[in-house]
């Protein structure tokens, strides 16, 4: 399996985790709307604790891709899941690969960036590939670390979420290490 915690050594900004989600916080992440998806988008899967919950609730049509910047992480993902599509690429570019599926938009967006290690370019631009990508009615679910949100960063990530997706509700997951707090809009 490959190790988080070294990769955070390597890439702390990026990776912004030392252990993989908790099967709590991948229940909370994916909860029960997926069964009816038909396109689902997954950011920033890691080692795909939350990609494996995914694969168990979307239905057999759904559209689904993951897009994991670290190649490392992409290419064991594709060993792990080897029906499930994986790119090696940005957040920032959704858009892309949803025209390589022939679908002009998607219904579900599951993220696990690392919203409070991002800086603010980045930020607003991911803000932007999930706001323009996503259905009018469409859900987004993302989580951040509870002590993130004190930091600046994680100010900025609260306040972008505000702005793109109003009336998110939120959630905390104390088994989790460290806890998380979970944004969802739903459907
Ligand atoms: C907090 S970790 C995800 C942990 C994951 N839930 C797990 O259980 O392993 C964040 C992930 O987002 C990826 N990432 C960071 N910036 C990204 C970006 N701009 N686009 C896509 N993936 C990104 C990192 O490489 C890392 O795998």
């Amino acid at each position: 399996m490959v190790n988080i915690l070294k990769e955070y050594l390597v890439n702390p900004k990026t990776t912004g985790a030392i252990c993989p989600s908790s099967s709590y916080l991948a229940e909370a992440m994916t909860g029960n709307d997926l069964l009816c998806a038909d396109c689902v988008v997954e950011l920033g899967p890691g080692t795909g604790a939350i990609t494996e919950k995914i694969l168990t609730k979307i239905p057999q049509d759904c559209t689904f891709f993951s897009l994991e910047i670290n190649p490392i992480f992409s290419a064991k993902l594709k060993e792990k899941f080897p029906d499930a599509t994986v790119y090696s690429d940005s957040a920032e570019n959704i858009q892309k690969y949803l025209e390589k599926h022939n679908a002009k938009e998607c219904n579900t967006i599951i993220s696990s960036l690392p919203w409070t290690f991002l800086d603010q370019q980045t930020q607003r631009k991911i803000f932007e590939s999930m706001h323009n990508s996503l259905s009018k009615d469409g859900k987004v679910v993302t989580y951040s670390y509870l002590h993130g949100l004190l930091f600046p960063s994680g100010r900025r990530f609260r306040n972008l979420l505000n702005q793109h997706f109003p009336n998110i509700q939120k959630k905390i997951v104390w088994k989790n290490i460290p806890p998380a707090v979970v944004y969802e809009r739903k459907k």
